[in-house]
């Protein structure tokens, strides 16, 4: 079959008005940092800005607690579970109608295909709003006592790679059972979290329930150690994470750390392997691998490994990288020259390590931050591509004999985020998945997402869950 040439599709940005510039959003309003530092945020698919942000300092944090403190104590937590669930409802409804303005938005901001942010991105977003709504007036019955209370002030720190639906993962739940919060997005992504603000404010949600600080990581300190805050939620790196569980240490403050992995994809050769080479391409490409569960270390069993890695490729090549704003693109911008800087770094060392690096050929666009799609073959369990994350277009492919080694290849990790697994028999998916160290095991599938689907990992990669019925417990004492 002939293939069908290439047009461009852009989406149109002009539903997306943008202010020169943000303050912070404490207790209802936009107000100045009192100092009145700013970051600029810009478009990494073209570096060009898109607006600055203001960046809190410690006395802003302390402004933006104390707002979430007075809204707890005199209208969030004295408010019927049922009327909370209204806000909630009503939120999700804004969310849903500007889907279309939240998602072109967040392409523009983060550098993810317009194609993930509108079909993926939003639709979870506003699904994670209405299920929590749906728990608001029923937490009585939740499993966790008949009179579960709120903690009080949340203060939730989340990372770029899915800005909004980190927002949507941290604040649905807390205000569902009664707490306030202050959120810290972070500082490559802060638009639409302001844009969410604003949600806020349409909404008629309470002045103080929900607060939004920007800024960097000198920010999100301040606000994890603070000492009014209950609740610490942060999603990001393990290092920040490690330095977040130290410095909440010996406090009265709970905690849930959602942190890196290295994901298992094990193919067997009993597999349907078209099937499992989309699986592989969406567990290590979707969202330019910046996925904390992205399926980067590819097991297969050596019997189809060559018929796998051929098709692979062959699928490799019809993937398309550019204009995240183009309907046709696969794969935008790296967000950031920083983290473009790391995954080349890491990238190189799999290189120098005698790893075998393979791209189809693809051009890169002349500006913003790019990265092709890229597997290493020819890779062991003791090169650093299969030990770190990447958290980049960077699949590591290995190959093993036996379930068992299989198994063993799997759990040898730091991590224990995810895993899949691809076979065609499910005595066989039950068999492995129990052995998996991992908090999410997909079958014959990656990369699924749901808000009634408990998320969280073992080790490394930190503690607690987020989403269904478990997520309401880390709010609730
Ligand atoms: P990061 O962990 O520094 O950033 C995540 C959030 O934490 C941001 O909002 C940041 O401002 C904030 N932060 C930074 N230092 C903090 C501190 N001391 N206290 C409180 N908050 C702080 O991650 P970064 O530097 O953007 O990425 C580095 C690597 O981390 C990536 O290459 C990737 O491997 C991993 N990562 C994992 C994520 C995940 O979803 N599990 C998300 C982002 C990064
Ligand atoms: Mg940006």
């Amino acid at each position: 079959m002939s293939r069908f040439e290439y047009a461009p599709a852009p989406e149109s940005r002009a539903i997306v008005d943008l202010q020169p510039a943000y303050g912070l959003f404490i207790g209802g309003e936009f107000v100045p940092p009192a100092d009145g530092g700013v970051i600029k945020s810009v478009n990494p698919a073209s570096e060009e800005v898109l607006a600055e942000v203001a960046e809190a300092g410690p006395a802003d944090v302390d402004r933006a607690v104390a707002a979430a403190r007075s809204a707890y104590q005199d209208v969030w937590r004295p408010m019927p579970g049922r009327e909370r669930a209204k806000y909630l409802f009503r939120i999700a409804r804004i969310i849903a109608e500007r889907s279309r303005e939240l998602a072109v938005l967040e392409s523009l901001d983060n550098g993810k295909p317009i194609r993930e942010s509108r079909d993926a991105d939003l639709p979870l977003v506003a699904a994670h709003f209405f299920y929590y709504a749906g728990w608001a007036d029923k937490l009585n019955h939740a499993g966790f006592g008949p009179d579960p209370q709120p903690l009080g002030v949340a203060g939730q720190v989340i990372p770029w790679n899915f800005p909004l639906l980190m927002l949507a993962w941290k604040i649905a739940p807390a205000l569902a059972t009664g707490n306030t919060v202050v959120l810290k997005p972070a500082e490559t992504t802060p638009l639409t979290a302001l844009r969410f603000a604003e949600i806020c404010q349409q909404a008629d949600l309470p002045p103080g329930v929900v607060n939004i600080v920007t800024g960097a990581g000198p920010t999100g300190a301040a606000l994890v150690e603070h000492p009014d805050v209950d609740k610490v939620a942060f999603t990001g790196s393990t290092e920040v994470g490690r330095a977040i569980a130290q410095a909440v240490a010996g406090t009265r403050k709970r905690v849930t750390l959602e942190l890196g992995g290295k994901a298992a994809n094990i193919v067997f050769e009993d597999a349907a392997l078209d099937q499992a080479v989309e699986g592989i391409v969406n567990g290590s490409f979707f969202n330019q691998g910046h996925v904390c569960c992205a399926g980067s270390r590819l097991l297969v069993q050596e019997s189809v490994y060559d018929e796998l890695l051929a098709s692979l490729k062959r699928r490799m090549a019809t993937l398309r990288v550019g204009d995240p704003l183009d309907k046709n693109t696969d794969l935008g911008a790296i967000n950031s020259g920083a983290q473009l800087e790391r995954i080349r770094n890491l990238a190189g060392i799999g290189e120098q390590e005698g790893a075998q690096p393979w791209s189809p050929p693809c051009q890169l666009p002349d500006r913003g931050y790019w990265f092709a799609p890229t597997i290493f073959t020819g890779v062991t369990q003791a090169h650093r591509i299969a030990r770190e994350e990447i958290f980049g277009p960077v699949l590591s492919v290995l190959t093993f004999r036996t379930p068992d080694e299989a198994v063993a290849k799997a759990n040898n990790t730091p991590y224990g985020l995810s895993a899949g697994i691809w076979t065609e028999k499910g005595s066989r998916i039950l068999a492995i998945a129990d052995r998996l160290r991992a908090g999410v095991v997909w079958a014959n599938t990656f990369n699924k997402f749901d808000p009634t689907s408990p998320f969280g990992g073992y080790k490394e990669s930190g503690y607690g869950r987020e989403g269904g019925r478990h997520g309401l417990e880390a709010y609730l004492a």
